[in-house]
């Protein structure tokens, strides 16, 4: 199964309840939601308060991505927004191991994701105890970026890993995926496909979550 899930950060942000009703009429599978906190990435996005008013207007499960430091201290708060899924950065982790605890205790699945220039292999040590592997194939921080080739090397590893520990762990792979990279990644074993600029810079946005969905399976859009 390949899930989409429309990245928010490339929509319009004036209006985020008719993005994401198209997004849902294109069949999104997922909405992903880009948290920044201007510290561990430059950027500085949105958090709670903005999830928690988006969240009786869809029923699409909230991909939530922390790309910030000290998760563990807003865990709670965006489970209660409405959050899904929280996956928080390696490398933004100390006590991961507790971090990812924390998010099974208050009832969401727990993420984990690796930066472009972090070990595949220690994914290892934590796998077991997760619901998704995100692999970023850009450096976090922005939408828009080119995709890094070194990514599908990662994702193989990843997705070797999830075989060999737990199989039903969700391979997620984020940044510059397009028709042109998404044949790859499936191929390398990602089946979450996140997408920012693809999606919501598109002028048709259900035809193109539908394209992007066809590209991934390299089936032909009737
Ligand atoms: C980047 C974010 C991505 C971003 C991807 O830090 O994690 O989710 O929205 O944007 P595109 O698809 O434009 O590369
Ligand atoms: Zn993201």
């Amino acid at each position: 199964m390949l899930r989409i899930a429309p990245s928010l950060l490339a929509s319009d942000f004036a209006d985020l309840k008719g993005q994401i009703s198209m997004a849902e009429r294109g069949g999104a599978d997922f909405l992903h939601l880009d948290v920044m906190d201007g510290h561990f990435v430059p950027n500085i996005t949105f958090g709670p308060p903005v999830i928690s008013r988006l969240r009786p207007h869809t029923r699409l499960p909230f991909d939530t991505h922390l790309m910030i430091q000290n998760a563990d201290a807003h865990i709670e708060e965006f489970r209660r927004a409405g959050a899904d899924i929280i996956t928080v950065h390696f490398e933004a982790c100390p006590h991961l191991h507790r971090t990812v605890q924390r998010i099974h205790e208050v009832g969401a699945r727990a993420g984990v994701c690796l930066n472009p220039a972090t070990p595949t292999a220690l994914l290892a040590d934590i796998l077991r105890d997760i619901d998704l592997v995100l692999i970023m194939s850009v450096n976090p921080g922005f939408g828009g970026q080119s995709f890094i080739p070194h990514a599908l090397e990662k994702l193989r590893e990843a997705s070797a890993l999830i075989r060999q520990i737990k199989p039903d762990v969700m391979l997620e792979v984020d940044g510059g995926i397009d028709a042109v990279t998404a044949p790859g990644v499936v191929e390398a074993g990602a089946n979450v496909l996140v997408a920012g600029t693809n999606i919501f810079g598109a002028p048709d946005i259900p035809q193109a979550i539908r394209s992007l969905r066809a590209h991934g399976l390299r089936q032909k859009m009737a």
